[in-house]
């Protein structure tokens, strides 16, 4: 199977998971449920829990037991989602479109924007709570997880880089700054996502480490990729409007190191975080050759 039909069907697994988790959108609070669902289910490349699944394959010996990844796989996607909730409101990048469709705060208005984001946030630590109720777990590696997952979210991970992100607005940033944004608001998700996979599949300390560092290089090269096509992409192919950091004055790799350089970045900083996942010790190579194409495919993505 070739990779974008291999991923396409990874991708129809990852769906049924985030939808089983889903609430229903009944009661007084329907409103906000509805634009929590509407948002989630807007699409999106579902990366983050694609990778996740992928790292516990590598590592997991039991084809069956993916029940202990489930709740942690429809959680990541929902701290994501409410990640780029809050990220579009007239507050921070102000933007009216994402995945093709109207912003949540465009749709429902910016109450609810604000509120919806609130509410998958506190469904994603609800969610990931249920894989204590999964039989036979380790709850030693649920608490691990939750502490990976809550963590890289958090002021030192996703939340913190946001902050950079959002009052530099309009200022020139150092390279350093730059790096620190970027590790922050975009590698620590996707750190988190590889991590909890293989912290679900009892990878070892040795192993996680690595994935870590691997993760933060394709985090990095995946933010400057999406600076590129803030400027080379289409709406059609993105989804989002183009030259969002433009018109927020933003510092981003583009700006700072022109188109040439950051095509290289993202190329260099790829291959070396495929040479570390050829190196992990695990059992099903298969899967690990799945994550060094996965990777690799990321390096030309157009949306
Ligand atoms: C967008 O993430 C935000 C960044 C960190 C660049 P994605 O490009 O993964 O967005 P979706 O989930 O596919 O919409
Ligand atoms: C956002 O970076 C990263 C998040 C944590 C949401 P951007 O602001 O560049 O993401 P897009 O381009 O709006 O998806
Ligand atoms: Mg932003
Ligand atoms: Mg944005
Ligand atoms: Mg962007």
């Amino acid at each position: 199977m070739n990779i974008n039909n291999e991923i396409k069907e990874r991708v129809k697994y990852i769906d049924e998971v985030i939808n089983d988790y889903l609430p229903k959108e009944e009661g007084h609070q329907a409103p906000v449920i509805e634009a929590m669902n509407y948002s989630i289910l807007a699409g999106g490349k579902r990366l983050r829990p694609l990778i996740m699944k992928t790292v516990f394959n590598m590592f997991s010996n039991d084809k069956d037991s993916d029940e202990k990844i489930r709740p942690f796989i429809a959680a990541i996607e929902m701290v994501h989602t409410y990640s780029l909730v809050h990220d579009d409101l007239p507050a921070m990048d102000d933007d009216k479109y994402r995945r093709g469709k109207l912003t949540t705060h465009a749709k429902y208005g910016e109450a609810l924007g604000v509120l919806a984001g609130d509410g998958l946030l506190n469904y994603a630590f609800e969610t990931a709570l249920k894989a204590f109720d999964v039989p036979d777990v380790s709850k030693t590696d649920v608490i691990t997880a939750l502490k990976v997952l809550f963590g890289k979210a958090g002021i030192y991970g996703m939340i913190g880089g946001q902050t950079l992100d959002v009052v530099s607005n309009g200022m020139n940033l150092s390279e350093e700054q730059l790096d620190f944004i970027f590790r922050l608001k975009t590698s620590a998700l996707i750190e988190a996502s590889m991590m909890v996979g293989a912290v679900m599949a009892d990878a070892g300390k040795e192993n996680i480490l690595n994935i870590e560092k691997a993760a933060r290089l394709i985090g990095l090269a995946f933010q400057i990729q999406d600076d590129v096509l803030d400027v080379t992409g289409s709406f059609e192919e993105i989804g989002k409007p183009i030259l969002s950091d433009e018109k927020n004055k933003k510092t981003t790799f583009v700006s700072l190191k022109g188109l040439d350089i950051s095509k290289k970045t993202v190329n260099r900083m790829s291959n070396e975080a495929v040479q570390i996942i050829r190196e992990l010790e695990c059992d099903n190579t298969s899967e690990r050759d799945f994550l060094v194409e996965l990777v690799m495919s990321l390096v030309n993505r157009r949306s």
